[in-house]
């Protein structure tokens, strides 16, 4: 039944400003092991890449979660590293560990990466932009289809230090040492990831978030780092997407970046809309920014996991806190494997009561 749908396309619309209520809700790694039905299908698939890179399967785990619970996004299921994967880069997915990489050290492994005009990096993502069009030919029209990629410096951040290292140390001392390596990385990964975002928009995704889930690793000691190597490549990114494709709707997610970071990553990047990690105070930064901007966010994945009281008082929270604001329902980082399925009912009840 589509009753619990906001309908309309509520994303999009919020995303072009108009306050819909209650909001429009989707989960940030909404396909994934807190669901029975993926871990059946990532059994069969092979390795996680294959998974990404297997049109079938992947348009099956992103439809999944909007079957069970009717979201008002789905997300392209795919990862932020299959860019450094498509530059030549090795990496793998170690079962229980995560992502691994063969660090970026210094020149030479960055002389080994593919140049930005080499056809051999959009070949190779080819499955995924299959799996955008046919994702779109699929959902109900209602449902907004959002591409996304992650931001230059977490992207760098991975490439770097080879694996999520705790506070991306490595990352941290190359942008101290060798700046001018670092700043091409940065570089290449916008002007590839520019036209990834575009071949996703023209495939058919409806919008696209920018995840720089990182920026809290950036040196804390340096007052303009956030703007140099956060905000700067990210508003070249969608400078250059706007380019291309006038109006299209982007949201950063700059988780870690602080009250401050979050109330100014609008005004820095252009972007559509600000996704707010739950480390930050919602009803606070609503009142610190012009009621116009839009927001997304931002229940602590604990308390999701926690349910109960705590997570219907989390909900009203944030019912609260953007009543008659543009927003849009999330959580403020990713969904754990260990939520139970009935919690995200309940969260979804609770919001659209
Ligand atoms: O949101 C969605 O449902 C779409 C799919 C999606 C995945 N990763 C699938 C995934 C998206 C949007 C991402 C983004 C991503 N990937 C980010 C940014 C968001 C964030 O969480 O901060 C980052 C940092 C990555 C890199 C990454 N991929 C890590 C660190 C890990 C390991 C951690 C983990 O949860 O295992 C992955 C693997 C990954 N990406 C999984 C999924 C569903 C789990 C792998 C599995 O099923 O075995």
């Amino acid at each position: 039944m589509a009753q619990h749908r906001r309908g309309d396309r509520a994303v999009l619309r919020v995303l072009s400003g108009e306050p819909v209520f209650p909001p429009p809700a989707w989960v940030m790694r909404q396909a994934g092991r807190y669901l029975p039905e993926y871990r059946e299908v990532r059994a069969t698939a092979g390795s996680f890449l294959d998974l990404c890179y297997t049109p079938d399967f992947a348009v099956e785990v992103t439809l999944q979660p909007i079957r069970r619970f009717g979201f008002d996004a789905a997300i392209l299921f795919s990862d932020i590293l299959v860019v450094p994967d498509a530059l030549g880069q090795n990496v793998r997915f170690v079962e229980g560990e995560g992502p691994r990489l063969d660090p970026i050290a210094g020149r030479a492994e960055f002389s080994a990466l593919r140049q930005v005009d080499d056809p051999a990096i959009f070949e190779h993502l080819k499955p995924v932009f299959e799996t955008v069009s046919r994702l779109r030919a699929e959902l109900p029209s209602e449902t907004t289809l959002l591409g996304f990629c992650g931001a230059p410096w977490t992207v760098a951040s991975y490439m770097i230090g080879g694996r999520g290292t705790q506070d991306l140390a490595p990352a941290r001392a190359l942008a101290k040492n060798d700046t001018s390596l670092v700043d091409e990385l940065i570089d290449r990964l916008v002007t590839v990831q520019t036209e990834y975002l575009i071949r996703q928009l023209r495939a058919g995704a409806d919008a696209v978030q920018i995840f720089e889930s990182h920026a809290g690793t950036l040196p804390d000691t340096d007052p303009d780092a956030l703007s140099r190597w956060s905000f700067q490549p990210i508003a070249r990114m969608i400078a250059g997407v706007r380019a291309h494709v006038p109006d299209a709707k982007i949201i950063v997610f700059a988780r870690g970046s602080g009250l401050d970071g979050h109330a100014r990553v609008v005004d820095e990047t252009g972007a559509s809309a600000v996704g707010v990690d739950w480390a930050v105070d919602l009803a606070e930064l609503r009142r610190r920014i012009p009621d116009t901007v839009v927001t997304q966010g931002n229940v602590h994945p604990d308390t999701l996991i926690e349910g109960g009281a705590a997570l219907d008082a989390a909900v009203d929270a944030v019912r609260d806190a953007v009543e008659g604001k543009p927003h849009i329902f999330n959580l403020g980082h990713g969904i754990t494997p260990q939520t139970p399925v009935a919690h995200v009912e309940q969260m979804l009840a609770r919001l659209r009561r």
